[in-house]
Order: structure tokens, then sequence, then C-alpha cells
């Protein structure tokens, strides 16, 4: 079906859960002559407005890639600036919950500072009952790394004497990821104009489908969002039949 206005989706059409990879900061920065941090800033303000369209256009689910198991191979400045923008960023989410929004993160925790992990359950914790939408933000998340935490999850239950081998099953490994409980992404975006997933839900990712913008993650708007929705909505998903 070719719709022209995301408003014209029927809602049980839309995607329900959407991946977001925010790509793009430094080039961002690099083409205005600004350090690469400039761009990060400017990404947070359009993670914002995202989040803010995502839940007035009715989507349940969201997770945005904000750092991942590899990118603390930058320069110790670039991650420092990078973990100063999640602590303001959690400090107002805290002080401002009207958007309804539960955040969870997924990823692991135990590198980072144990301010930004205190934050963290903060937030997770009074949002928890929130209910218009679900941001998940990946932070210090690798699509390998969640799957080796499952791996070793099951492999200890199977140890302790608690689960046998037989029972282990799709289902299982699913319930075992960070994103426990949550559907997998109908729809992933990566702006920036790289095709690559870089490590992003790696399991969850089998049926998405995926479009990539040539825009970088700082310019990219609510109207593209909308430009991604709508070419989602011209996919025709088989999941194998036909
Ligand atoms: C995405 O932008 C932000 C993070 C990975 C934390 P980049 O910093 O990767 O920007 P480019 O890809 O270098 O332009
Ligand atoms: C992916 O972007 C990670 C995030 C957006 C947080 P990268 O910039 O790290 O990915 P590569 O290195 O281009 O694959
Ligand atoms: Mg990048």
């Amino acid at each position: 079906m070719v719709y022209q206005r995301v408003e014209d989706i029927p809602k049980e059409k839309l995607p329900v859960h959407i991946g977001l990879i925010m790509d793009g900061n430094g080039r961002w920065a690099a083409v205005r002559g600004l350090p690469r941090n400039a761009g990060h800033k400017k990404g947070t303000d359009t993670f914002g407005k995202l989040m803010k369209h995502c839940r007035e256009i009715g989507i349940k689910y969201v997770t945005v890639y904000a750092f991942s198991t590899e990118n603390w191979k930058r320069p110790k400045e670039e991650v420092d600036a990078l973990m100063g923008l999640l602590r303001n960023y959690l400090e107002d989410t805290f002080k401002h919950q009207e958007e309804d929004a539960r955040i969870c993160f997924l990823g692991d925790r135990e590198p980072l500072s144990e301010d930004i992990k205190q934050k963290i359950q903060k937030v997770e914790e009074a949002s928890r009952r929130n209910t218009a939408i679900t941001i998940n933000i990946a932070l210090n998340y690798g699509g390998r790394d969640e799957i080796v935490h499952a791996v070793k999850a099951l492999a200890h239950k199977c140890m302790q004497g608690e689960l046998s081998l037989g029972q282990i099953d799709e289902e299982m490994v699913s319930n075992h990821l960070y994103t426990a409980g949550q559907p997998d992404p109908d729809l992933i975006i990566r702006p920036s104009g790289e095709y690559r997933l870089s490590n992003f839900l790696t399991w969850q990712s089998a049926y998405s489908e995926l479009v990539f913008l040539n825009v970088l993650w700082p310019d990219f708007t609510p109207a593209d969002l909308d430009m991604a929705i709508l070419e989602y909505e011209k996919r025709d998903r088989r999941f194998g039949g036909i």
C-alpha cells in the first residue's frame, strides 16, 4: 500500500518498534569546521525532537544506538564528552517526565562510571510505569556482546540444573537478551550514508526492514523519519513465506 502521509497510515499498520542508528555527528561537525563534540551536542537535540515525534505519531518502541561496545576505541576526550552529554540527559529526564516515556538502557553497564550507573537506575525506575512509548537507549551495547551475555546466562542455568538443553529455543534466547519481553524492531533506520548495522540489534534484526538515508544525524528531521516509515509501508514482509 502506498501512503502519502504518515497520518494516513492506520495505527495497526505502523511499525511497532523502530531502531535508529544515530550516526554522522562527527562528519556534521567536520564540514562546519567544528570539533566533533559539537556534532554530538547537536545530535542530542535531534534525539529529543525525534523521540517527541515518535510518541506523537504513535510509535510504541524506539531503540536508539547511542554508544557501541566498539566506541571505546575513540579518543578519551570524545568518550568523556559523550558520557557528559549522557549525564545531562539523565539529569534532565529525571526532572521532566511529562512525556510519559518509559526509558530503558540496553547494554553492559559494568564499565560505566558509578554516578552514571546510579542515574540510569533512577531514570529507569522513575519511568517504569509510563506507557505512551518505550525508549531504549543502547549504551555500551553490542549485538554480539548481548548474545554472549545470553549464552552465559543460559549455560549457567543449565549448570545449576534449572534448565535442560532441550528446553532452549529461540524464544528462550530472546528472553535472555537486553530487549527481553519487547517486540523485535520492524524497521531499522541508519542515516549518515553508511550501509551497515555496526553490531546493532544483531539477533533482533533478523527480519527487520532496513532503510538507509543519506543525511547526517544532527540534520535528521521528523520529516526524514516519516519518509522512512512511508518507505517501510511499501515493503512486502514475507518472513520466508510467499
Ligand atoms: C554517531 O556519530 C555517534 C556515536 C557513535 C557515539 P559519529 O561520532 O559516529 O559520527 P561520524 O560517523 O564520525 O560522522
Ligand atoms: C554506530 O556508529 C554506533 C552508534 C551510532 C552509536 P559508528 O560510527 O560507531 O559505526 P561505524 O564505525 O561507522 O561502523
Ligand atoms: Mg559514525
